[in-house]
């Protein structure tokens, strides 16, 4: 997404040790970020690190002169696209819910009229507490967005709700909250990655996919305000934010899972790379060598797998289907056939004979094949770019009908 403007303030919890990483992780994903801290925040991570990794003066004192002078505390509140509160102590929600602006944190939060997230790190029983809950309650109906805290072992010796949720979920969560929620309302079925076909116990049969093309769409389609599932082949990608995951790693799981799903589904984009053949007979012991026949040739039966897409293209009613290619040549002519065939709205091409797209790598050159015959060329773009643009088109689709 495009660059954003985020105020990251830390208030003085342990899993303040985390604020530089997610720090990076924002700077990573192309966003402005200043810091701000509460005093006690600084007892617990550097503001030093906090200034290299933003390259920019961190903000402490409220009435410090200095630092005032570079950008003072309501410039600092106008400035945020986004205010991001991580970790938000048990105090500072209740400063929050109540109004108070006794330091940096506070006055900005109370002063900004920009969308507020808050992710809670705590002992479990302060989070517990009904001040906290009831705190919480207050900050919700005022439109303050929290995520986390997650269950685990905390810092204070128990277990339970309190951990703040990794850096990684926290920035993805906070680019969800700057997105534009375009495809409220919509499910969203996405499935992603290859098939692994069964041998035996331990050998399978799958493809060079990776997955990356359809866990960026659902991870796009999540931070466009849809309710998402994502039905994941063989792969071991983290799941997005927001995302529902059913993982279905041969075709015969997958075709169960998405006839489960495709119900109450209103668009599906099938990125999978479903294995067209899979062993007849798989074993459910691990083949020997001594059980080969003296030949030393193994014979595998393969047998054809259902076509998945073609299946719900048949019953698809006022669903958007979108299906995918992967061409090693004539990619538009073949698109257009298996688009006819199949009876999709639209079909992803991609050219896999090129080294710098598809499988495997983070970019990829696809082609929009349209049933008119239209056929939209698209950049090299990240994968994370192609997501957008492809759900950029599926909304206009909805919007006509
Ligand atoms: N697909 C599917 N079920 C299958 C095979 C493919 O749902 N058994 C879907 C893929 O998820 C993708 C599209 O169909 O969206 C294209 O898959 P592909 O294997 O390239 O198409 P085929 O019809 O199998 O054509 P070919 O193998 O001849 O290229």
């Amino acid at each position: 997404m495009d660059s954003r403007r985020i105020l990251l303030a830390i208030t003085g919890g342990i899993a303040a040790y985390k604020a530089p990483e997610l720090l990076r992780a924002l700077r990573k994903r192309g966003h402005e970020v200043r810091c701000a801290l509460t005093p006690e925040a600084e007892r617990f991570v550097s503001p030093l690190v906090l200034q290299s990794l933003s390259g920019r003066t961190v903000r402490r004192d409220l009435f410090d002169a200095g630092e005032e002078g570079e950008i003072d505390h309501i410039g600092l509140a106008d400035w945020a696209e986004l205010v991001l509160v991580a970790p938000a102590t048990a105090n500072l929600m209740a400063k929050m819910a109540h109004g108070l602006a006794d330091d940096l944190v506070s006055t900005v939060l109370l002063a900004t009229r920009a969308p507020v997230l808050i992710a809670p790190a705590m002992n479990v029983h302060m989070w517990s507490h009904p001040a906290t809950q009831t705190n919480l309650a207050i900050l919700r109906s005022r439109g303050v967005d929290c995520i986390g805290p997650e269950a685990g072992e905390l810092a204070c010796g128990w277990e339970g709700l309190g951990r703040m949720s990794d850096p990684a979920t926290i920035a993805a969560a906070a680019e969800a909250r700057l997105t534009p929620k375009s495809l409220a309302g919509e499910r969203v079925l996405v499935t992603a990655g290859g098939t692994a076909e069964p041998i035996d116990r331990v050998r399978t049969i799958t493809n060079r996919s990776s997955g990356k093309m359809g866990f960026a769409i659902a991870a796009e389609a999540a931070r466009r305000g849809a309710e998402v599932v994502l039905v994941a082949g063989a792969t071991s990608l983290e799941t997005p934010w927001g995302v529902r995951r059913v993982d279905a790693p041969s075709a015969l799981a997958m075709r169960d899972a998405v006839l489960a799903e495709f119900e109450a589904a209103s668009i599906v984009i099938k990125a999978a790379a479903v294995a067209d053949f899979r062993p007849e007979a798989p074993s459910d012991r691990k083949l020997k060598k001594e059980d080969l026949p003296e030949s030393g040739r193994l014979q595998l039966e393969l047998v054809q797998n259902p076509d998945i897409l073609a299946e719900i293209c048949r019953i698809k009613g006022a669903r958007t289907v979108v299906g995918f290619a992967a061409e090693s040549h004539d990619v538009v002519a073949a698109a257009q056939r298996k688009l006819a065939r199949k009876g999709c709205d639209l079909i992803v091409a991609n050219d896999i004979s090129r080294e710098d797209s598809g499988f495997e790598v983070d970019r990829n050159a696809v082609l929009f094949v349209w049933p008119d015959q239209q056929v939209e060329e698209l950049p090299l773009l990240e994968k994370s770019g192609v997501a957008a643009q492809l759900l950029d088109r599926i909304e206009k689709l909805r919007a006509k009908r």
